[in-house]
Order: C-alpha cells, then structure tokens, then sequence
C-alpha cells in the first residue's frame, strides 16, 4: 500500500512540474491578427536585422532591454512587464509581430509605433527581433 501512494505522490509532483514549468514568460495562445495585417510577411529579409538592431536600441530597448529579454530598466515598474520578445518570436507570426509593433497593445504601456517608425523600419525590427536568442 505504501508503495502505491508514493508513486501516486511522484506521478502528481511531475504532473505539477510539467504544469508550471511555464513561468511568466509562456505564450499561452496568441490573439488572433485583425484581417489588415493577417498574412502580411517580412519583405526584408535578415541583412535588415542590423537597421533593426539600431531602431530597436532607440525606441524599444529602454523597456524590453537590450536582447529582448523584457529587462529593460523603464519596464522594471510596468504592470504588465513588457513582453520577452526573444520567446513571443518562437510563436509569433511576422503579421502578429507587425500588427502589435504599429497598433501597441491596449491596457499595457506598449504604444503604437506607427506615424512613429516607418513600415521599413517596424520590419527592420521584425527581423531584429527574429535573431533574438532566450
Ligand atoms: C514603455 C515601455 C515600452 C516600450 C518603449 C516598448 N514596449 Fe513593447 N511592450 C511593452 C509592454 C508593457 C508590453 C505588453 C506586455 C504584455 O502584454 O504582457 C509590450 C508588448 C510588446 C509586444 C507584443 C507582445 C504580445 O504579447 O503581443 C511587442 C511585439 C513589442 N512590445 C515590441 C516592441 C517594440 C518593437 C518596441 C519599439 C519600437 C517596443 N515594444 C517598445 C512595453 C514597451
């Protein structure tokens, strides 16, 4: 009896751990992208990562730090913290990455960038953001 409980006891514990192993960072299910930019793809291609690196470092970095990680020291206090990009870009599609960059993300501090940066310079950043590493 006591032998069936304590493998009971490490089935559940694994399970737990299997669970939670997530963290904060986990992306769940992404939104759906509105119809004006579903299907839209990165005309750039990675030579534009270099002008993104830059357009990054102006206008994102303060937040999401330095290689995306969301660490950035002006998003210490923000509430939600800003996003990990290196881990959104493992889901994200390059229309989700687009649509969220240019139109921001309603009830978080994350504006939107259009009229901002030009459409070049938010796929610069696309393509930036894609030779991020967690
Ligand atoms: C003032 C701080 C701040 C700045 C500056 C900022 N962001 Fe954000 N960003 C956030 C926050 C906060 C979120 C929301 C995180 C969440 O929803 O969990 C966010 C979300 C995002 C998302 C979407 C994440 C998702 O879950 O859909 C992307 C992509 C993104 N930022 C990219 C950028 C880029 C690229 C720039 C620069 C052009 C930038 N951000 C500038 C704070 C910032």
């Amino acid at each position: 009896m006591k032998k069936v409980l304590f493998v009971i006891l490490v089935f559940s514990a694994l399970v737990l751990a299997a669970c939670g192993g997530g963290g904060a960072d986990a992306v769940a299910t992404l939104a759906p992208v509105p119809a004006d930019f579903a299907g839209q793809t990165n005309p750039l291609g990675a030579d534009a990562a270099a002008a993104g690196a830059e357009v990054f470092k102006t206008n994102c970095e303060a937040c999401h730090g330095p290689q995306g990680h969301g660490d950035g020291p002006a998003g210490a206090a923000l509430d939600p913290a800003p996003k990990n990009l290196a881990v959104l870009q493992t889901t994200a599609g390059d229309d989700y990455l687009f649509w969220r960059i240019a139109t921001g993300k309603e009830g978080t501090s994350m504006v939107a960038w259009k009229g901002v940066l030009t459409d070049e310079q938010i796929w610069q950043i696309v393509s930036f953001i894609r030779t991020l590493k967690q």
